[in-house]
């Protein structure tokens, strides 16, 4: 069982990161290996991150694995990433369990494999009662998919008359949300030292603080990580006030 070993974790720190973790195909590339490998690397890195998260004070961590946008690549990337997945699913299950991670998955299920969404499905169920650490997966997400899924959705609750037009205000939409049971996150790191959000979390993101850093995901150990987060430490949030 994963613990807390440090008493001391920091308390003024952020409570929910978001990760893009970018830069697999570099890594790989750079190493005359094929873009997969740097794939199969950024996932035995997702391991050791989210093993970090209690000692350094987070408790939700939501990563983007595919996006919608993602389906462009090559056929042979694409479904290396979804066996990729599959097995990281049945592989770590067990320890996930035993570590005290709560998995949710984030996005559209629709174009997935079903044995792939029976996985994930299975791995939320068996971890339902955990909550060390609250990890998010977005999978097949897009941030402007999802509130136009969420539209769909409140939509069709006014066509029922189950809520009026005028009811509907921000707090409304949110439940709608793939993320309606999740905070908002504090912290956007995105991996590889590229400076764009590329439709990850747009809603939830309004007042999040961003770091872009240099690292190659396959290269972001958990002491890059918990650099990062110190970096935090001394920002002042205002979410639109004066300083007091
Ligand atoms: C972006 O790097 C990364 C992805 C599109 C895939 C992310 C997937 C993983 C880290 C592995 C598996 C995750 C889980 C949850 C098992 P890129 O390919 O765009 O890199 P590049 O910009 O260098 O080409």
């Amino acid at each position: 069982m994963l613990t807390k070993t440090d008493e001391a974790a920091p308390t003024d720190g952020p409570k929910h990161v978001a990760i893009i973790m970018d830069g697999n195909g570099r890594w790989a590339q750079s190493r005359g290996k094929p873009r997969l490998f740097g794939h199969s690397a950024g996932a035995r890195r997702v391991r050791q991150i989210v093993e970090a998260c209690p000692d350094l004070g987070v408790k939700y961590l939501t990563i983007f694995a595919f996006s919608t946008e993602n389906w462009k690549r090559t056929q042979t990337e694409v479904a290396g990433l979804m066996l990729l997945f599959r097995r990281y699913i049945q592989k770590e299950t067990k320890d996930l369990i035993e570590n005290g991670i709560r998995v949710r998955f984030i996005g559209d299920r629709i174009k997935l494999d079903k044995k792939l969404v029976a996985l994930m499905d299975e791995l939320e169920r068996v971890t339902a009662h955990n909550d060390l650490v609250h990890m998010t997966v977005a999978l097949n997400y897009g941030g402007r998919d999802e509130v136009a899924r969420a539209t769909k959705r409140l939509a069709q609750e006014v066509a029922d008359g189950k809520l009026s037009p005028d009811d509907v205000d921000e707090e409304t939409l949110t439940r709608f949300l793939d993320t309606c049971v999740l905070p908002d996150p504090d912290l956007v790191i995105r991996t590889s030292g590229e400076a764009r959000i590329s439709n990850f979390l747009l809603w939830q993101s309004a007042y999040s603080e961003y770091e872009f850093i240099d690292t190659l995901w396959p290269d972001f150990t958990p002491e890059v990580f918990a650099k990062v987060l110190a970096g935090y430490g001394g920002r002042e949030r205002r979410f639109g006030a004066v300083p007091a």
